[in-house]
C-alpha cells in the first residue's frame, strides 16, 4: 500500500460478517455475570492466562466467553492482521499518510538482523548509531567527558517535547534503581518558563549537559527551551564556544542542528520511519542510556525485541498485544467504553499512563480510515491512569460504583528494588483485592449479612462485572520495561488494523500549532490575524488588562 494505490487491508466480507456475529455474541455475553462465569468453570484464571517474555497476562475476569477470543480472532484476520505484522516486520510503508515504514522493531533488533529499506540494512544503521551512543555515555559516566572549564559532567537536562520527552521521563523514574547516582537526571518539556526556569535552578553551567531531544528539531517548545539554555550557558561561562562541550543533539535533521550551533559530530540520529511516540529506545533514549548505562540499556532493547518477536510469532490466540488490542476493541466498539484505566502497582511506573497516553490517543485517535472514508465505529479509547494504591483513595469509586464502564489494566511486580517491612506484600494484596472487587462486587444478600441497615444496602451494593486484566513480572527491571511497553505498542497497532487506520501519522496536531503561530504576536500586542473570532479578540484583550493588573 502505498500513495495512489492506498486501501483497505484484510476481506470486506469477511470482516462484515465477523462483525455482525460479534454483536450478537456482545448480547449474549453481556448478560453473563463474571461470578457465573467462574463457578462453571474453576479453572477459568489459569484457561484465560497466557505467559510470555517474561509477562504474566491473566484476562480472566473480562467479560468473555470459550467463544470471545476465537471470535475475535477471526476479526483479526478478516482484517488482514497477519500480513499487517509481516508488513510492519519488512518494512513496508503502513504510514500510509506519510508514505513510509515503521519500524521501531528494527531499533531493538540484535547486531546481524537484516531489514532492508530502500537498499539500506537499517539494523545495521541502527547498531552503527547505538555504538555511537554508547561511548558517548561511558565517556560521559566516567567523568572522560569534562565540560567548557575542565570539570565533569554532573546534570544533565534533557529537552524534548512529546515522544521527545515522555519515554526518557517515564524511563527515568522506572529505572532510577538502576540510575548513576552521581548524575542528576533533569527534564524540560512545557514552554511554560517555570518548566525551564526549575530546571535549570540549582544546576552547575559548569557540570551541566544539555541534550537537545527533537525528531523534527523545529517543535517551538523544544526550540524555545534549548534557545534558552544556551543563552544561560553561554552568560554564565562567558563564551559561545561552551556550547560544543555542553549541548549535544538528538534528531533527524542535522542541517537545524548545525544551524543551532551544535556540532553535528555531538549529534545522535535516527531515522523518519522511527516515530516520536516509538523513539524512546533510539537516539531518543540518550539520556536514559547516560543514566543507567549501556549495558543496562542493552537489556531494555533486549525486553522489546523479545515481545516483537512474540508479537511476530505466536499465534494470535495466544498472543499478548493482540489479545489486549482485542479486548480493547470488543470494550470500544461493542459495549462502548469511552476509556481504559491503567493502573500500575508500582510507583516508579508513575508516568507510565502519561506516556501511554501520547502512545494510544496519538496513534489512533483517528476518524478516517486509510483510503479517508469515515471510520464506521468509534476509535481509540481516552486512556489514563495513576499508580495504586494512591488511586484507590480517590477516583477508583467510581470504576466501582460509577455508571461507566472502563476496562482496566493492573500491573505488578512481586518484588521490590527497595524493600520496607511488609509493604510490598501490602501492595499486591492491594492489586489483587481491586481486581476481585471490580470483578465480583459484593451482592445485596452479602450486604445484609454484614448487619447492614437495609436503608444504607443499596449504597453499599457494589454490582462487579468491570472488566480487568493483570500484568505481572518478576521485577521492575529495564527488560521487564521493554516488553512491557513493546507488549502496548503491538496492542495499538493491533487495534488501528481492526479499525483500518493509520496508528503512526498525527495531522490533527499541526493545526493548533498554526494557529499558536499566528496568535503570538497578537499576545504581545501586536496585530490580531485576520477574521479572528470574537471570542480570541475577546480573550486577548481580557489578557492584556489582567498583565496589567497588580
Ligand atoms: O506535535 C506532536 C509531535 O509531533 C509528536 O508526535 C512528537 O513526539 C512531538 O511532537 C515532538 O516532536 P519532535 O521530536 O520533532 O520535537
Amino acid at each position: 500500500m502505498g500513495g495512489g494505490t492506498i486501501g483497505q487491508r484484510g476481506d470486506a466480507q469477511a470482516r462484515q460478517a465477523t462483525w455482525q456475529v460479534l454483536i450478537e455474541h456482545h448480547r449474549d455475553v453481556a448478560g453473563r455475570d463474571l461470578r457465573d462465569l467462574f463457578a462453571q468453570d474453576a479453572e477459568r484464571g489459569s484457561r484465560f492466562s497466557i505467559a510470555a517474555a517474561g509477562l504474566y497476562l491473566d484476562y480472566s475476569k473480562h467479560l468473555i466467553t470459550e467463544q470471545t477470543i476465537p471470535l475475535l480472532v477471526q476479526l483479526a484476520e478478516a482484517c488482514g492482521l497477519r500480513e499487517a505484522i509481516d508488513a510492519m516486520f519488512a518494512g513496508e510503508p503502513i504510514n500510509v499518510t506519510e508514505r513510509r515504514p515503521a519500524l521501531h522493531v528494527a531499533l531493538r533488533m540484535p547486531k546481524g538482523a537484516r531489514i532492508v529499506v530502500e537498499g539500506v540494512d537499517v539494523v545495521e544503521q541502527v547498531h552503527h548509531v547505538l555504538d555511537q551512543m554508547r561511548h558517548f555515555a561511558d565517556k560521559v559516566r566516567s567523568g572522560q567527558w569534562r565540560g567548557f572549564t575542565g570539570k565533569p559532567i554532573r546534570t544533565i537536562i534533557n529537552i524534548g517535547i512529546g515522544g521527545s520527552d515522555l519515554g526518557p521521563v517515564m524511563a527515568y523514574h522506572a529505572l532510577r534503581p538502576y540510575a548513576e547516582p552521581n548524575l542528576d537526571l533533569r527534564f524540560v518539556a512545557n514552554v511554560d518558563p517555570w518548566d525551564c526556569a526549575q530546571a535549570l535552578a540549582g544546576a552547575d553551567p559548569e557540570q551541566t549537559l544539555i541534550v537537545v531531544s527533537s525528531k523534527t528539531f523545529t517543535t517551538a517548545e523544544t526550540m524555545a527551551n534549548a534557545q534558552a539554555a544556551r543563552r544561560w550557558l553561554i552568560d554564565a561561562l562567558g563564551s559561545d564556544a561552551a556550547v560544543e562541550r555542553h549541548f549535544v543533539a538528538v534528531s533527524t535533521n542535522a542541517d537545524a542542528v548545525r544551524a543551532f550551533g551544535i556540532d553535528t559530530a555531538n549529534m545522535f540520529g535516527f531515522w523518519d520511519w522511527v516515530g516520536g511516540r516509538y523513539s524512546m529506545d533510539s537516539a531518543i533514549g540518550l539520556s536514559t542510556m547516560l543514566a543507567i548505562g549501556p549495558k543496562q540499556f542493552e537489556q531494555l532493547l533486549a525486553g522489546f525485541h523479545a515481545m516483537d518477536e512474540h508479537f511476530r510469532s505466536a499465534p494470535f490466540t495466544a498472543n499478548l498485544p493482540v489479545i489486549m488490542g482485542l479486548l480493547t476493541v470488543w470494550y470500544r466498539n461493542f459495549f462502548g467504553a469511552a476509556s481504559v484505566g491503567v493502573m500500575p502497582y508500582e510507583q516508579r511506573l508513575s508516568r507510565f499512563p502519561a506516556y501511554l497516553q501520547q502512545l494510544t490517543m496519538e496513534s489512533n485517535g483517528k476518524r478516517v480510515m486509510l483510503d479517508g472514508r469515515p471510520v464506521p465505529h468509534a476509535t481509540a479509547p481516552v486512556l489514563w491512569g495513576e499508580p495504586g494504591t494512591n488511586g484507590q483513595h480517590s477516583f477508583f469509586q467510581l470504576l466501582h460504583q460509577g455508571t461507566e464502564l472502563v476496562p482496566v489494566d493492573f500491573i505488578a511486580f512481586a518484588r521490590s528494588a527497595t524493600p520496607i517491612g511488609d509493604q510490598q506484600d501490602q501492595l499486591l494484596a492491594n492489586a489483587l483485592a481491586q481486581a476481585q472487587a471490580l470483578a465480583f462486587g459484593r451482592t445485596a444478600d452479602e450486604v445484609r449479612a454484614a448487619g447492614t441497615a437495609e436503608w444504607l444496602v443499596p449504597h453499599q451494593v457494589v454490582p462487579g462485572n468491570r472488566p480487568n486484566s493483570m500484568i505481572l513480572a518478576s521485577e521492575l527491571t529495564p527488560f521487564h520495561l521493554g516488553t512491557l511497553i513493546a507488549l502496548y505498542e503491538h496492542s495499538v497497532y493491533t487495534q488501528s488494523v481492526i479499525w483500518g487506520i493509520d496508528a503512526f501519522d498525527q495531522w490533527g496536531v499541526e493545526l493548533g500549532k498554526l494557529l499558536a503561530r499566528t496568535l503570538v504576536p497578537a499576545v504581545q500586542g501586536g496585530e490580531l490575524p485576520a477574521q479572528v473570532d470574537s471570542s480570541t479578540r475577546n480573550l486577548l484583550a481580557t489578557l492584556a488588562m489582567l498583565a496589567d493588573l497588580r
